[in-house]
Formats: structure tokens, sequence, C-alpha cells
């Protein structure tokens, strides 16, 4: 990477399928990136937001601030352990419907099976149930597709993808009946009614936007997380030290329901979380330039974007030697809330619109990841994938199956 880096210089610029894209590759910039008041966020993903979740542009710029607030407070970590109370017991009877013991499958797909509800129901509360195995599936089904070809379908018009276009219609009608279900009972606040004093009638389509930022990107983190500590018997083995000593000095059973306090007891585990994070980020991180600049004397004409690569900026050995190696050891001198200001870690953007949902999102990765961990010893019937490189502006996804066996510990 810092190789490539001294060819292309810190700047450099692409165009490609009609945007200009000036990719910004020092880290020690990436600062002034975040806070310039000539890039903005905004102008970036209205386009993409507004097509895929049928959101007026005009009220969704006007709301924007205001819905970024709602979503940082509802899942901020004080209310954490509150929405995510039941999340290890869900996690662990959904991995009970769709983990065949003994039988070889793909585990990206159980992951998904098994995180999808708990998450969504942490978000929007526990009414937002299905009605039978089918309905999850047929849901699962929809979310895939909306998710895997999310950047052609906003791009594309809609003739070309005419089944993106039918997931995302099935998803928003979800929402909507969920919507009215909801707002028939009187509960604790959840996302769904912070959402609806920003936006009114129009709270489903943001729900359904909100709940793709959530899914695509935490679900996958806890995959490849899961893939390399399974396919590395070292770290497999001080995790569950780790894990089982917690259980020990907790008098806990192997199905406990983990509380934040737990979670911080477990400093090894959220290393291999950051350390997956670190391989598997996204491609682009991008803000549209609103004005004429100049960057590092580089003249930088309004219109292109400026975009930095996380996936890229992580593999740079100036700040993580040995780039290509999952070693979550590389994180155990800095204290876990420090982990993601680490200099040249970007996974979660940076600036006023960085991920709001980065707390919440890691605790639900620890949850899932410590209580399959707890249950189940697996065996990996294949290396870890390789990235499938599909998602410019979310995680990685895997590019082939990762096969694995389950059985009860
Ligand atoms: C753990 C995995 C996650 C990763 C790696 C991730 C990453 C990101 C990134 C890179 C951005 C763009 C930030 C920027 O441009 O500076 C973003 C934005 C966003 N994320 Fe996350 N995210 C994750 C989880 C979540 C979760 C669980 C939620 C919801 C609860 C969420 C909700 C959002 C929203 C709503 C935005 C748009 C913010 C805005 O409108 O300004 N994310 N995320």
């Amino acid at each position: 990477m810092g190789k490539k880096i001294e060819e292309l210089g810190p700047l450099y610029t692409i165009h490609c399928m009609g945007q200009t894209l000036h990719v910004l590759t020092k880290p020690e910039l990436y600062q002034t990136f975040f806070d310039s008041p000539n890039l903005d966020f905004e102008e970036t993903v209205f386009d993409a937001i507004t097509k895929a979740g049928l959101i007026n542009k005009a009220l969704f710029i006007e709301r924007h601030t205001k819905l970024y607030h709602a979503v940082k407070s509802a899942v901020s970590p004080l209310r954490s352990d509150h929405v995510s109370a039941t999340m290890c017991h869900k996690f662990r009877e959904q991995c009970r419907q769709f983990i065949n013991i003994g039988v070889e499958t793909s585990l990206f797909d159980i992951i998904k099976k098994c995180m999808y509800l708990p998450i969504i129901q942490a978000l929007y509360g526990d009414n937002v149930g299905f009605r039978n195995k089918e309905h999850y599936l047929k849901f699962m089904q929809a979310f895939e597709r909306f998710d895997r070809d999310f950047e052609l379908g906003v791009q594309l018009p809609s003739i070309f993808t005419p089944k993106w276009k039918q997931a995302r219609n099935y998803l928003l009608k979800f929402m909507i009946s969920k919507f009215d279900e909801e707002s028939k009972r009187g509960h604790d606040l959840t996302l769904f009614d912070e959402l609806k004093i920003v936006t009114g009638e129009d709270a489903p389509n943001y729900a359904m936007m909100v709940m793709l930022a959530a899914l695509s990107n935490a679900v996958p983190v806890a995959f490849w997380t899961l893939a390399y500590v399974l396919s590395n018997e070292r770290v497999n083995n001080k995790l569950r030290a780790e894990l089982d000593e917690l259980l020990a000095e907790n008098n806990y059973d192997f199905n406990p329901e983990l509380n934040s306090a737990d979670l911080k007891r477990l400093p090894y585990l959220s290393c291999c979380i950051q350390e997956a994070l670190r391989l598997c980020a996204e491609g682009v991180v991008g803000r549209r330039v609103v004005k004429d600049f100049k960057l590092m004397g580089y003249d930088v004409p309004k219109g292109g974007m400026v975009v930095l690569c996380p996936y890229w900026a992580h593999r740079d050995e100036r700040f993580f030697p040995d780039p290509l190696t999952f070693t979550p050891e590389r994180w155990e001198s800095i204290p876990i809330n420090r982990m993601s200001y680490k200099q040249g870690f970007i996974a979660f953007g940076g600036g006023k619109s960085q991920c709001p949902g980065r707390f919440f999102g890691y605790m639900v990765i620890q949850k899932c990841v410590a209580s399959f961990l707890l249950q189940y010893n697996c065996t990996a019937h294949s290396p870890v994938p390789k990235f499938s490189m599909q998602h410019l502006v979310g995680v990685q996804h895997p590019m082939e199956d990762f096969k694995v066996t389950c059985n009860y510990r």
C-alpha cells in the first residue's frame, strides 16, 4: 500500500462512469477532509438515499440534521443496555432455529439469519416480528437483494434493475405495515417513534434506510470476526479462554444475557472485532466538492467528489505493520473506547457525519459473536474467503461461501 501511495501521490483523480473522484491517500489530511467546509456529506448521499427510500429530496435535506441526531440518541451507549436487553437470548433462539447441528453450512448465511431479527427488534421494538419462518425468509431474501444491488439500483434507471426495485417495494410495504401495528401500542420510545417525530408519515421510509445502514454493516463484520477467529487456532483458544473466564467469575451458564459491564471485561473480543473491521472496511467514504478549493496545492474543482478509501487506508503498513494478517494483538495496547480513533483507522467515517450507529453496531457484534462462541464449537472447512469488493459504500461481503460444521459445546 505504501509503495502504491508513493507511485500515485497523496491525491489522484479517477474519472469513472461520469463521476470525478479525487482520492486522498494522505492520513495526515483525513481530519481536514472530515472538517472541510468545501466538502459536503449530504450532497454525496442524497440522490442515492432518496431514490432507494422513495423519500422526497427537499424534505430529506431539510430534516437530515434532526434525523442524524434522532438515530444517534436512539442507539446511544446510554440506551444500549435497554434496547438490547434480550439480544443474546433472541440471537440464541435464532441459532436454535437455523443451525443444523453436525451439518456443513455457510457461516454467512447462518449469521444473517440469526442476527437480522434481534437487530431489527432492538431498533424498532419487539412488535416488529414475522408471522412464521417462511415470512422471515422471504423478508431476508428481499433484504439481501436490496443490499447486494444497492449501488446499481440507485444509479441505473429502474428498468435495468426490476428485481432490486421489487425488493425495495417489498421492504417498504413491510415497514409500513409494522409501523401501523407499532403505532397502536403503548411502549417505551423506539427508533420508530423518534423517526416519526422528525418525519411524520414518512417514518417507514427512513426506518428502511436506517435498517439498511445497520444490517448491511454490522452483520458482515460479525461474520468476518467469526471467520477469522475460527480459522486461527491460537486466536480461537485465547478468545474462548477469555469468554470462559467471564462465565466462571460470574457463575453464568453457557447462555448468559451479556450486558455492557460484561462486554467491558472482554477486551480480546473487542480486539478481534476491531481487527476484522480493519480488514473488511468499505471501499470509499466520500464528500461532494461544493466550492472550488486547493488541497496540498492542487486545484479541486466544485462538482467532483473527494474520497477516502478505508479498505486501502487500513492496509497502510506505516500504521498497521504486516497489514494483511489478522492480528488482534495489534489493538491490545489501546483502550477499547479509543481504538476507532487510532490514526489511519476510518471505518466509521468522521466529522459531523461520522456513523451515528457505531456504538450500537459494535455492541451488537460483541453480543452475537460472544453468544455464538459460548454455544458452539465449529470446524471450518475452507480458508477465510476473499472479499467480494462489490460494496464500495458498505463493508465487504465474502466472495465465496465459508463452510462450517457446528456442534454444541
Ligand atoms: C458496525 C458496523 C458499521 C460500520 C462499519 C458503519 C460505517 C458507516 C460509515 C463509514 C458511514 C459514513 C460516515 C461518513 O461518511 O463520515 C456511516 C453512516 C451511517 N451509519 Fe453506520 N456503520 C455501522 C453500523 C451502523 C449501525 C448499526 C447503524 C444504525 C443503528 C448505522 C447507521 C448509520 C447512519 C444512519 C449513517 C448516515 C449518517 C448521516 O446521515 O449523516 N450504522 N456508517
